[in-house]
């Protein structure tokens, strides 16, 4: 087959030259697929499905698979990759996809943001949405079209590995913030040069893993996936989030690449949801070799074809199983074109076939890192940090001479401060030494150049928290992916420990950084434990045991388990991953010249013991706790404390009798009855008192945020949708049913931080 360029132009009649239709923008998008799709082979078109790993080398990807995308290409693969595609017969662009899950992950230099989690802290989509907004500006000025965020699992086992990269644990306040997130890489449409490809991740169900064991077969019925799993999805379904990728796992025995119910009748049928699919990593592949429910590659490729999947990521045998499948009369040609005219109409839409979005190294130097992006940064850091608690040591005003001791493993470790997906967290072997140290403020850094003048900061390391070992089970896993290596503790260090307590004893107050590293964080890597790894918790003990007020600073991808030293000390910050402003941010709130305002998007536990800890459980257990353990979680979703305290009283209602079609309508009065200003999350929970089938004994419904000056009182009004008080029954419809319900308004998911007010709905 002649397989010679295409140019604009099409043959040449009698001198008058004619563009070939899918070349040509002035058409409708749906005529020039048709025509593209018309023209390409079966081989073109199985390869428009696949994306590949641009590590492992491009010209075979281009050139011989014809891939429609490409994830993991460093900026030099990225350029190449460009250069290749212009090679190739039909000029059909790639897609290029990444992980650019809080900033830029793996462009070096790029803004990278507080993880997800952390971002979660601040309950703010307004400052999410701008988030993403940046994350886009810097991302399509590298080439990258689509990047693989944002995650919409609810976080409910929190030994799974994967916490930090989602919103946490509500589905309320997680569909608020992935829909800003959505909105904030889409801009304002695909043909803006600024937007990016969002995609919700992971459909549906991962995180209900068992024992946090990543991946694991999820123990979820439809019922409990239409209650809470499917809302945030089919929120940022419905408007519009162009991508959605397939979890790995099992339910009820079906991997979700080939669940027909999720992906026909639900996501397809019911939401109307017109978007590409992609799978995640290898889905296709891992029917065959993990969970052993097809036979070969061609049974796979030809289940996931039906099953409705439009791109495939990174399963090579996908090319061969395919054809071998239509071949083998598994499939038919036909059966490729939903899928291939889906991935060509994003092209045609993101407008690649005029301008395929290459590296712009103008545009790169203007808004990579750039000064806005870096004060957004800051602002979004001083944000997520929550005040967990405070005896009243903070903020830190003692004195002209105040001797600070830093100390803790992590308190000068810049690039676990970013978290997973930045950098050096492993995912990118292109950028293996991290962001530049000098983008990264540690907390070290931010006391050092904050604290007034007069002040001194030491430093002390205190502990080491892991080493790593070789898994006895061998270096690679099946598919030939490598195994994380295993953590084994570090045993505490008596010298260590002794330069630390002499520089607390030394000081007026000190600081103790501590929390998890990366190899105890991320896919893979869910750990049996909650407690602080390594000699951590004996440094705490013996800091506590000096007597000098001990601020513990917890810089953990995740809630942990603190030991009683950390529960009783001074004072507790949890900063999560805080991204690269974050030292500067905690040095602004130690020192007061911020309001702490985070609260938490997902509860602490006391113990790992406890697991699940989140607030909205099904009512119906024996009593409320173990024989040997109160179930209360440490900190409870919704809390973070400010340097002020905020009363709430007068919860009143509009009208204590509603119709489904109304809303229910709320005052509330917030006294400000400290010395400091105050930044108020007002949270509106709803119980159904009585419900045809169990249920959450509370839920969110509604949030806002109020700032109230020291020593005011203000008015808030809130209201909540009747129609947003529903259930899901016994037949796993979602309804609203007429009855009782309280109205729970305050300051965190604690029962007694809530007024009450009961209202009806009446049929
Ligand atoms: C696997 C992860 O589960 C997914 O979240 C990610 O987007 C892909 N790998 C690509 O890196």
């Amino acid at each position: 087959m002649d397989r010679a360029t295409p140019t604009a132009a099409g043959p040449s009649i009698l001198g008058v030259t004619e563009t070939l239709p899918y070349l040509d923008p002035a058409r409708p998008v749906a005529e020039r697929v048709a025509d593209l799709l018309g023209r390409m082979t079966v081989e073109e078109k199985v390869g428009q499905m696949m994306q590949l790993d641009a590590r492992a080398g491009l010209e075979g990807h281009v050139l011989t698979t014809h891939v429609g995308s490409i994830l993991h290409a460093s900026p030099q693969r990225l350029a190449e990759a460009h250069d290749l595609t212009a090679r190739t017969r039909l000029g059909i662009p790639l897609l290029v996809g990444e992980d650019c899950i809080h900033g830029h992950s793996f462009f070096e230099g790029a803004t990278i943001f507080p993880t997800q989690l952390g971002m979660a802290a601040s309950w703010d989509p307004e400052l999410v949405e701008r988030v993403a907004r940046a994350t886009a500006v810097e991302v399509a000025a590298t080439g990258v079209h689509w990047t693989f965020s944002p995650v919409l699992c609810i976080a409910r086992d929190l030994r799974w590995g994967r916490v930090n990269e989602t919103f946490g644990e509500d589905p309320h306040l997680l569909g608020e913030l992935a829909s800003a997130m959505v909105r904030g890489y889409q801009g304002a449409g695909l043909d803006d040069p600024t937007a990016v490809l969002a995609t919700a991740k992971h459909f549906a169900g991962y995180s209900e893993t068992q024992g946090g064991r990543d991946a694991s077969e999820a123990d979820i019925s439809r019922r409990k996936l239409r209650s809470w799993f499917l809302p945030p999805f089919e929120r940022v379904a419905r408007e519009g989030c162009r991508t959605f990728m397939l979890g790995y796992q099992t339910m009820d025995g079906v991997p979700i690449t080939v669940n027909d119910w999720l992906l026909n009748d639900v996501l397809r049928g019911e939401w109307g949801y017109t978007g590409t699919l992609i799978t995640d990593w290898d889905n296709v592949g891992r029917m065959v070799w993990e969970q052993q429910v097809q036979p070969d590659h061609t049974h796979a490729a030809a289940a996931a074809v039906r099953a409705g999947n439009d791109m495939v990521m990174t399963t090579p045998q996908f090319r061969d199983g395919a054809l071998d499948a239509i071949s083998r009369g598994l499939l038919a040609e036909s059966d490729l074109h939903p899928a291939v005219s889906r991935i060509l109409t994003l092209k045609f839409e993101l407008g690649l076939f005029e301008d395929p979005r290459r590296p712009d190294a103008r545009r790169q130097a203007e808004v990579i890192a750039s000064a806005e992006h870096t004060d957004l940064n800051l602002e979004v850091a001083r944000r997520s940090l929550v005040l967990l608690s405070n005896s009243g040591v903070l903020p830190l005003v003692t004195g002209d001479a105040t001797r600070v001791a830093v100390v803790g493993p992590l308190a000068d470790d810049a690039q676990t401060q970013l978290g997973d997906w930045a950098g050096s967290s492993g995912q990118a072997d292109w950028i293996m030494q991290g962001h530049p140290r000098s983008m990264i403020t540690t907390v070290l850094d931010g006391l050092r150049s904050t604290v007034p003048q007069g002040w001194t900061v030491t430093h002390s390391r205190g502990a080491d928290i892991l080493t790593l070992a070789e898994d006895p089970a061998g270096a690679f896993f099946p598919d030939g992916q490598p195994r994380p290596q295993v953590a084994v503790a570090c045993a505490p260090d008596a010298a260590l420990i002794d330069e630390a307590v002499a520089a607390a004893a030394d000081a007026d107050v000190v600081v103790a950084v501590v929390g998890d590293r990366i190899e105890l964080v991320g896919e893979g890597r869910s750990t049996a434990t909650l407690e602080l790894v390594g000699g951590q918790v004996a440094l705490l003990d013996a800091l506590a045991a000096t007597g000098t007020p001990l601020v513990v600073v917890l810089l953990a991808s995740k809630p942990l388990v603190l030991p009683d030293s950390a529960l009783d000390a001074a004072a507790v910050v949890w900063v999560a991953n805080p991204g690269m402003q974050g030292g500067r941010a905690l040095a602004e709130l130690l020192l007061g010249h911020i309001e702490p305002s985070g609260r938490l998007p997902i509860s602490f536990a006391r113990h790992v013991g406890q697991q699940p800890t989140y607030y909205n459980q099904v009512r119906g257990q024996h009593g409320d706790r173990y024989a040997d353990l109160t179930q209360r979680p440490a900190f409870a979703f919704g809390e973070g404390l400010s340097y002020s305290t905020v009363e709430y009283s007068d919860l009143t209602l509009g009208t204590a009798a509603v119709g489904p079609a109304d809303t229910v309508q709320a005052r509330i009065t917030l006294f400000n009855k400290g010395t400091r200003p105050v930044l108020e999350t007002v949270q509106v929970y709803v119980r159904d008192l009585v419900t045809s089938a169990s249920w959450a004994d509370k839920e969110l419904k509604a949030f806002t945020q109020v700032r109230v000056a020291a020593g005011d009182s203000v008015t808030v009004e809130v209201e909540v949708p009747v129609a947003d008080c529903s259930i899901v029954d016994a037949a796993g419809r979602r309804v609203v049913e007429p009855g009782r319900f309280e109205l729970l308004v305050g300051a965190s998911s604690r029962n007694e931080a809530l007024l009450a007010a009961v209202f009806e709905v009446v049929a």
